[in-house]
């Protein structure tokens, strides 16, 4: 068939090569030229799709990365993968909704379109399908096949990835529903279809809002556990080997990514304007996980007056700016507010992450050291931090290191060697006078 991927990012990338590599014709539309640049000379800015896996599939003219929009036509199934970000806390489907309209100008009787972009229950009913139905003058479910398969791609994961991971699909009508599962029955394991879309849409929230919930009741259980001089790891640890009914989850600098600083979000602002009522668990989840940073803060400024020192004049290295270990995704990081926070109380703060690379995962500062609007896409977080490598060098001569992220790639017997005290975020390093624990 020939498949669009509308979106070429964490999720779309994946799943254009995944789609390619059975035998699909694929086109990986993108607006961002950039990227398509990069990935037209074999080169993926997504860690899970090597280049070895890129450059076949563009020598044999089965993926083609595109931003030209007449590139789209003729399409027998569109995927739309674009982002859903909120604008000042409201969720913003432009993206979703540009997409739908460059589709509906090429959409064919017969033809298939998926939206897989997280996005609240009823979206792919009530906005898309009307923009589809309007932009090409043809009905949905009666003359083209709908419906909504929420992606649970975890970058980075090497055990779970999309071909083995099941995937949750719908439609709006039982051949739509067909259109849907035959379609990604060919590129996975396993499919699980529910009966609309609006179930499959709750399904991602669900999974996320989940996550965040659990996320922020182990961070809200640190922060009284060490007041309580309890060790919450240790509980943790004992707790994860009941063998039902208990589900592991680690304290940390607080959620990033495209999905938990976001996501639930979406299911409360639909909560809230469709009942008037308040979805308490994601307001409390999110308040408490939001905090994070600055309860990161508040321990290192601790520390730091244990040792005679203020925050202010303090060299501080900041090892991992991604939101999760092995992964070059910066997107709503924590690091972002834990670096703001200490640039504004005076310290001098460096950051080592060889995974986030500037230009690529966050794009050049456009005045150096000036910190860009905080919901600017474009905007670099780091752009007040220097960026070094965690050498020797760099770790003896901070004040404090503080690790947010554990990327396996750090050499951890340096850090312990050398830095003078360590914040450990993410309880990686063996304890010692000098480490402790968030
Ligand atoms: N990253 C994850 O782990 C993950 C997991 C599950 C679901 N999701 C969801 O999937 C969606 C996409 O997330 P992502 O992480 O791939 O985002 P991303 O930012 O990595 O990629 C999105 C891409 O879409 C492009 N784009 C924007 N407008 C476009 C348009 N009109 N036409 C074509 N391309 C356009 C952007 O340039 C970008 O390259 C979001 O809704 C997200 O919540 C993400």
């Amino acid at each position: 068939m020939r498949v669009v991927i509308a979106g070429q990012g964490y999720v779309g990338l994946p799943l254009a090569v995944r789609a390619a590599e059975v035998g699909h014709r694929v086109v990986g539309y993108d607006v961002d030229e950039r990227r398509i640049k990069r990935l037209a000379v074999g080169e993926s800015y997504v860690e899970d799709i090597p280049a070895e896996r890129l450059r076949p599939l563009l020598e044999n003219g089965s993926y083609l990365p595109s931003a030209e929009p007449s590139d789209v036509a003729g399409f027998d199934v569109a995927v739309i993968t674009v982002p859903t970000p909120l604008r000042e806390g409201v969720p913003d489907l432009s993206f979703i909704e540009a997409s739908a309209a460059l589709l509906a100008q090429h959409l064919r009787p017969g033809a298939t379109v998926v939206l897989e972009s997280t996005t609240y229950p009823g979206t792919t009913e009530e906005l898309l399908a009307p923009l589809l139905e309007a932009g090409s003058g043809l009905t949905a479910g009666r003359d083209f096949h709908l419906g909504y398969s929420p992606e649970r791609i975890d970058p980075g994961n090497p055990t779970w990835r999309l071909e083995n991971t099941p995937k949750v699909v719908s439609g709006i009508d039982p051949a739509s529903l067909a259109a849907v599962e035959g379609f990604y029955g060919g590129l996975v394991e396993r499919t699980v279809p529910v009966s609309s879309c609006k179930e499959a849409e709750l399904t991602k929230l669900l999974e996320n809002t989940f996550r965040h919930v659990n996320i922020a009741l182990v961070n809200e259980l640190a922060m009284f556990a060490h007041d309580l001089g309890i060790d919450v790891w240790e509980a943790i640890d004992a707790a994860s080997t009941k063998p039902f009914g208990y589900l592991r989850f680690t304290p940390g600098p607080g959620v990033g990514g495209h999905c938990l600083p976001i996501d639930p979000s979406y299911l409360s602002w639909r909560v809230e304007r469709a009942l008037g009522q308040s979805f308490r668990f994601v307001e409390l989840a999110n308040d408490v996980n939001s905090h994070m940073p600055d309860y990161v803060v508040r321990r290192l400024a601790e520390a730091l007056n244990d040792r005679q020192r203020s925050v202010k004049g303090s060299r501080v290295l900041l090892l991992g700016l991604a939101y999760k270990k092995n992964t070059g995704d910066a997107r709503e990081t924590p690091a972002a507010r834990v670096a703001e926070l200490l640039v504004r109380m005076g310290a001098e703060v460096r950051a080592a992450d060889p995974h986030v690379v500037v230009g690529v995962h966050v794009p050049e500062p456009v005045i150096p050291g000036q910190r860009a609007a905080e919901h600017d896409p474009h905007g670099d977080p780091f752009g007040a931090v220097r960026r070094v490598e965690a050498s020797p060098e760099e770790l003896a001569a901070a004040d404090a290191v503080v690790l947010l992220a554990d990327h396996d790639d750090f050499d951890y017997e340096a850090v312990t060697a050398h830095a003078r005290y360590v914040l450990d975020c993410r309880r990686r390093l063996p304890r010692g006078a000098a480490v402790e624990v968030l």
